[in-house]
């Protein structure tokens, strides 16, 4: 089974080829096109122009992944696209795209939620099987999960405010760095010093698996005001301190969730991390170690594939597919759509594309 994927749900242009055989699973081509010139100035995700940016590009980044596959429209069994979350702009472009090619060759398209793309990455990266949990932390949510099956979630944990991969980008625009700020934050850390700058963990050592960013944010707020400038060594031991204090709050969550996996899925042996965030070294050394001090095993998706691509989705949508999971071309994009159905259930109504 080969499967075409595209993701434009925010900030990347993105597409993919995956495939599942008798011989293996594997991404023939996963290309990514990131919009970093276009919002770099603005400090942040402007919608109307990513729209217009996924707009102009789409058709060449298919084009590419189809060549860089060596394959053909007629190939693929299937076109997946994200119909949300994520920036209405953006998720119409995508998933006209995916609609009208899967009309044009007779194909079925299936809508993969951007949430499920990151939760089953490791399905296709590794040998992981149902039951897992999952912590999964990228720009817009913070969340921890089991994920029992393809269509099948059920959250233990949400953000109260901000997300993680928010937290990283908000602290980082107040240290002076670069967006996205995950990355800027992570760069400089290594030369900083983490214990510098005390931080607020909010609701660290509370039961309950829910997590906060807010005081944080607000507290490097207070520090920057107070300095007026920041030397680099500043920058450094702040993003240092930063990091240090989101990884604290993320495992320390995750140690309530994996108490609570453990005794209601005694038979779960996997703690996966997914989402941008996912990609921070320092996250996933912890998580490593926390998952090996509680007798489970540890895995996230290689760095590039936790940051939003279109292996993701079409991995996702050769899931579904191959259980007879299609959707009509009248499926509604949904720019809020929580994974879990009874945290909030999967609205009726989204809006036509
Ligand atoms: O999953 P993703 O690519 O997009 C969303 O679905 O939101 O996640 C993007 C987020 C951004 O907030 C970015 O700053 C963060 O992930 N991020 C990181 C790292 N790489 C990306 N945060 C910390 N460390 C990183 N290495
Ligand atoms: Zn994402």
């Amino acid at each position: 089974m080969i499967v075409l994927g595209i993701e434009t749900s925010c900030d990347e242009t993105a597409a993919a080829i995956v495939s599942c055989t008798s011989l293996g699973r594997g991404i023939r081509s996963n290309i990514v096109r990131r919009q970093v010139t276009e919002h770099e100035p603005y400090g942040g995700v402007v919608p109307e122009i990513a729209a217009r940016a996924h707009l102009d590009h789409l058709d060449k980044v298919i084009n590419r992944a189809l060549a860089k596959a060596n394959a053909t429209l007629a190939d693929v069994d299937g076109l997946a696209a994200a119909t949300g979350p994520g920036l209405i702009g953006g998720l119409v472009v995508g998933t006209m795209m995916a609609k009208g090619l899967a009309w044009g060759i007779g194909k079925p398209f299936v809508a993969v939620n951007h949430l499920e793309g990151h939760a089953l990455t490791v399905r296709l990266t590794d040998d992981v099987n149902f039951p897992y949990l999952l912590l999964l932390v990228s720009g817009g949510h913070c969340q921890v999960l089991v994920c029992a099956g393809v269509g099948c979630y059920t959250r233990l944990g949400t953000t109260l405010d901000d997300a993680a991969g928010e937290a990283f980008d908000k602290t980082a625009k107040l240290i002076g760095l670069g967006y996205p700020g995950g990355p800027a934050i992570e760069r400089i850390a290594r030369e900083g010093d983490a214990s510098r700058f005390d931080l607020p963990r909010p609701l660290k050592g509370k039961p309950g698996c829910d997590f906060s960013f807010s005081g944080l944010k607000t507290a490097v707020r207070h520090i920057t005001a107070e300095r007026g400038w920041l030397d680099p060594i500043d920058q450094a031991d702040l993003a240092a301190s930063v990091e240090l204090a989101i990884c604290d709050t993320l495992v320390d969550r995750t140690e309530n969730a994996i108490a609570w996996f453990r005794h209601h899925h005694p038979e779960g042996k996997t703690v996966v991390a997914a989402g941008g965030v996912a990609a921070n070294i320092r996250l996933r050394r912890r998580l490593a170690t926390l998952a090996e001090k509680t007798g489970l095993r540890f895995i996230a998706p290689p760095p590039m594939l936790c940051t939003d691509n279109g292996a993701m989705i079409a991995w996702a949508g050769l899931e579904r597919l191959r259980i007879g999971l299609v959707d009509g071309f009248d499926e509604p994009l949904r720019p809020r759509w929580p994974l879990d159905a009874a945290a909030s259930p999967r609205p009726g109504a989204g809006i036509k594309a």
